[in-house]
């Protein structure tokens, strides 16, 4: 047999493959995998339900999920979130009185899950309650606290916002007592958004002055946005989002206590580097939602917060948050000449290459991605209690007439580590686009947001 020929035998079962339908690869991917359809946790793997729990809703972070996904696991005694983002995770075991951890690499997440998992003192609540109704009658006699190095600012707000936002900043600044400062730094933070020209939807930040029309997009010029949104005065618009943050926050520690002993350990770092999920225990449950391999730039969706908040005061702080995060979007380190994961390969190889995603590097961007999961779950399991449970948050994505099934490519790294999976629960169903529908066909059912449970042996 000749050296060609001998490539060519090798190459073809792989070649054989390919040629399948991607519901067939669909189908073996999913083969000795329990899936189970779990409409009740639809509620659980998304955020809005954290709007109306107490002190949940002190920070919107809208890629959180919900408390209710802890009552399913409530068995668990000492529980590590690495992508603890705003603190549900760890904000609920506490509330179960339960021991917790966290990681987060943006320091904005782990400041908003400290300031929500502490336990206030009546000294504190009355403090809080005096401060922000003074903070009212006295911070427009105050300087503006110095603008933040970032170059969009005075795109991303209008003067009076921009002012009437440093001066509040200054009254917090000058609170002398540190957790009273964080509840007010919290409040305001969350008001920021708000306060701004633009809002948070799909990738990152759109222009309330931008409307979408076919092909194009339509600008609404200021005379009639401005009033529109900010009513008469942008001054009052904001002062009015500062007075109701404050009430409801204050409502909250009135009529709320932690359990004492539970509070979090809540580190800043990326939980891809194994002594970052070093506590010095192990755990009996891991639960997270990782970012989706939805592109979804978690640093430019907060950029605003991150530089208003002083968590990053230059450009390159920024970039160095973002080349340890998560390989789900582009900006994100570049996947090297690593070995290649062969399962993901025939979902890659289905997309459309003259799609602009792929164009862009999407097919890299996933292969860092699923390199990044594997990752996590090697380093994860010398901290894990024989038989304890890895619970993993994940919604699947389509790209260029292709789908990834996220949910059993994870499950799949599971099996790879050495973990059991345990099941694939279903918890609901994702919107495609019109467009996407119509490429994607029969395959829109594997579109779906899902609970992976794994066990470790
Ligand atoms: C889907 S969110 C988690 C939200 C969280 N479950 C909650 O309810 O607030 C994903 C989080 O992963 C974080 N992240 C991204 N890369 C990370 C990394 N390498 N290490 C730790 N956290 C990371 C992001 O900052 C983001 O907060």
């Amino acid at each position: 047999m000749n050296k060609s020929s001998v490539t060519k035998l090798e190459c073809f079962p792989l070649l054989a493959k390919m040629t399948l339908g991607l519901e067939q690869q669909l189908q073996d991917l999913e083969k000795n995998i329990k899936f189970v359809h779990s409409p009740d946790l639809a509620s659980s793997v998304h955020w809005t339900p954290s709007e109306t729990f107490p002190v949940h809703r002190w920070f919107r972070y809208r890629e959180g999920f919900s408390p209710y996904l802890l009552d399913y696991f409530s068995d668990s005694r000492c529980r590590l979130d690495p992508f603890c983002g705003c603190g549900t995770t760890l904000l609920e075991s506490a509330k179960q009185g339960v021991q917790s951890y966290g990681i987060d690499l943006n320091p904005l997440a782990t400041f908003v899950a400290q300031v929500k998992t502490r336990s206030y003192s009546g000294t504190e609540k009355t403090q809080f309650g005096r401060l922000a109704r003074e903070s009212l009658n006295t911070y427009q006699k105050l300087p503006a606290s110095p603008k933040p190095p970032y170059a969009l600012l005075d795109k991303l707000f209008q003067p009076d916002s921009l002012e009437t936002l440093l001066k509040l900043n200054t009254f917090i600044s000058s609170v002398e007592h540190p957790r009273v400062r964080d509840l007010m730094l919290l409040a305001w933070l969350d008001i920021i958004e708000r306060s701004s020209n633009v809002f948070k939807e799909g990738n990152g930040l759109k222009y309330r002055n931008k409307r979408r029309r076919p092909g194009k997009y339509l600008t609404i010029p200021d005379y009639e946005w401005i009033p529109r949104y900010f009513g008469d005065s942008v001054t009052g618009f904001i002062e009015r989002l500062w007075a109701t943050k404050c009430k409801q926050i204050l409502d909250d520690i009135e009529g709320f206590r932690l359990p004492d002993g539970c509070t979090p350990y809540i580190r800043t770092g990326s939980c891809l580097e194994p002594q970052n999920l070093d506590f010095g225990v192990q755990f009996d449950l891991a639960i997270f939602s990782p970012p989706y391999a939805n592109r979804f730039d978690y640093f430019e969706a907060f950029k605003m917060e991150m530089w208003m908040g002083r968590f990053v005061t230059a450009p390159d702080q920024m970039a160095a948050l973002r080349s340890k995060s998560m390989r789900n979007n582009l900006a994100a380190k570049k996947f090297g000449p690593g070995n290649k994961w062969q399962t993901l390969l025939p979902f890659l190889d289905a997309m459309d290459c003259d799609a602009s995603s792929v164009r862009m590097g999407i097919k890299n961007a996933l292969q860092g991605y699923f390199a990044d999961t594997r990752t996590l779950l090697a380093n994860l399991k010398p901290f894990l209690k024989h038989g304890a449970k890895v619970v993993i948050v994940m919604g699947n994505s389509a790209y260029a007439r292709s789908i990834i099934p996220s949910d059993v490519l994870v499950a799949r790294i599971g099996i790879e580590e050495g973990y059991n999976v345990d099941q694939v629960k279903i918890a609901r169903k994702l919107h495609v686009s019109s467009q996407q529908r119509a490429s994607l066909r029969n395959l829109s059912n594997y579109m779906r947001e899902s609970v992976v449970v794994l066990e470790c042996n």
